[in-house]
């Protein structure tokens, strides 16, 4: 059903922004983030709860990242911590672009049009953010991880989910790079770590689609690499991502969403 159609019959959702770690909405959306992501893929919260507490204390400086946390819930119910349908989470980062780290919606709340609503008030406020500083705002970018070929069948479901979302909120899939990130569900000093491949998807924003040719995407995914991992070429984790033949495209969303399976054919889920 249309998300539209939806829309009459279900409360409105109202998206805010939060600055207190104490509040009770934001220690809803810690257990959210932690119930609805694996390990793998996140951050500890604690890093999330100190970038909202440094919001409230100072604003960032020239060339710091500005960082938000966005909380959605039906109109009304803004202080219920059960009413919590979900957040985002992600910054500016001056010179390079949006990056979206974290998104996750209740399981009462899916298919609402809450991560719709999310992506889009993250979409504009960093725009405002991205105007104070007087910059553009080139695009935004996100990491999702890909279930394995093994993976359950509720992880499939859960990445037609994604793509669904991606493909409804403009975003396009960076095709023909695994992007190698560390794995903070491990000790930092155990070198055995496996990393985590990750798919990228970016919506331009300011800069046409056309402008993102595969030698420009290159820079990009090399940018996030130092920007947010600080891997400079010459690591591991950046060679492996961009080898010299690494020829990435933009393609629609809905391309990422083929499954291999464990014999090594490409299935294309109904549901997309
Ligand atoms: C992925 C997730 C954020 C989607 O949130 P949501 O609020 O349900 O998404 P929306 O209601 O805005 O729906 C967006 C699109 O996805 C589709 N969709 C949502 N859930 C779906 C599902 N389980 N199966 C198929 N399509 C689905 C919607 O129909 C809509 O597509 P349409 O406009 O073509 O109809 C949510 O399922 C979630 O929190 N999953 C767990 C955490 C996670 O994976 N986060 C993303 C990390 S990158």
């Amino acid at each position: 059903m249309p998300l539209q159609q939806l829309d009459k019959t279900q409360p409105k959702i109202l998206v805010w922004e939060a600055f207190d770690i104490h509040d009770p909405m934001t220690l809803a959306a810690a257990d959210l983030y932690e119930r609805t992501l694996d390990a793998d893929e996140r951050i500890p919260w604690l890093w999330i709860e100190q970038s909202v507490q440094d919001r409230t204390r100072c604003k960032p400086r020239p060339g710091e990242w500005s960082r938000h946390l966005l909380l959605a819930a039906p109109a009304g119910r803004q202080d219920d911590p059960e009413a919590l349908a979900g957040y985002v989470y992600g910054a500016l980062l001056p010179g390079f672009g949006g990056y979206l780290c974290y998104v996750g919606v209740a399981e009462w709340a899916r298919r609402m049009g809450v991560g719709t609503r999310l992506y889009e008030q993250f979409f504009k406020v960093l725009r405002v953010d991205a105007g104070e500083r007087g910059e553009p705002l080139p695009f935004v970018i996100w990491e999702s991880h890909r279930p394995d070929p093994i993976a359950p069948a509720s992880d499939w479901d859960n990445w037609t989910a994604r793509i669904r979302l991606f493909d409804r909120v403009g975003g396009l899939w960076i095709d023909g790079v695994d992007f190698l990130a560390p794995n903070f569900a491990w000790d930092d000093d155990d070198d055995d770590a496996p990393p985590v491949p990750l798919q990228l998807f970016m919506k331009p924003m300011d800069t046409p689609e056309s402008a993102f040719t595969p030698e420009r995407l290159r820079e990009i995914i090399g940018s996030l690499h130092r920007e947010v991992y600080r891997n400079e070429p010459g690591s591991p984790l950046y060679d492996k991502t961009l080898p010299p033949h690494c020829q990435p495209r933009l393609r629609p969303a809905r391309a990422a969403a083929v499954r291999q399976t464990e014999r090594g054919e490409l299935v294309v889920p109904a549901t997309v």
